[in-house]
């Protein structure tokens, strides 16, 4: 009996933690997450400012991508780069906080790799993205932008409890 137990628990720990480390199809994997683009046309909404975007990633199960490492940078601006639907740029979590300093917004890191496109990360605008004129380096833009964005969801794989 304590034998049957402990498989049933072996197994279903097992398949719980392989199903949640797979990206939902539709997502591209890299490192231990997974990575969306979305359009405006995509969603019920009539733009797409910062603070949509991030709530459509929310609804999704993730967030707007944070960037932590120049290897993450580097899967993404590839990613981006291979695209021919993104017309502007892509949404990312980046805030400027308090009109001072960049942070990340959905985890409230402070944004310690960054790859701002020349003198672009002192410009106006509150709210940061990649963008296409820019070779998806990163760029300050006005959280209600005049020119339609994109977004970049991002979903965290972790190993999960059996009980999740
Ligand atoms: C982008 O395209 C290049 C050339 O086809 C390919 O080598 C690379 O892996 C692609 N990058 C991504 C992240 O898909």
């Amino acid at each position: 009996m304590l034998l049957l137990i402990s498989l049933f628990l072996t197994t279903g720990l097992f398949t719980a933690s392989s199903a949640k480390l797979t990206c939902p199809s539709g997502w591209v994997s890299y490192s231990k997450s997974c990575y969306k683009v979305y359009h405006l046309s995509d969603t019920s909404y009539d733009d797409m400012r910062f603070r949509k975007a991030d709530l459509f990633c929310g609804f999704r199960g993730g967030m707007l991508a944070e960037i932590n490492s120049e290897n993450e940078n580097n899967f993404i601006k590839s990613f981006l780069a291979n695209r021919t639907d993104i017309t502007h740029g892509v949404w990312i979590g980046l805030r400027k906080m308090w009109g001072q300093f960049w942070m990340w917004d959905h985890s409230w890191d402070d944004v310690i790799f960054s790859d701002w496109a020349d003198h672009q990360g002192t410009q106006e605008g509150l709210c940061g993205g990649m963008f296409r004129k820019y070779k998806y380096s990163w760029a300050p833009e006005e959280c209600l932008p005049d020119k339609e964005m994109s977004c970049l969801c991002e979903k965290k794989l972790r190993h999960s409890n059996y009980w999740d």
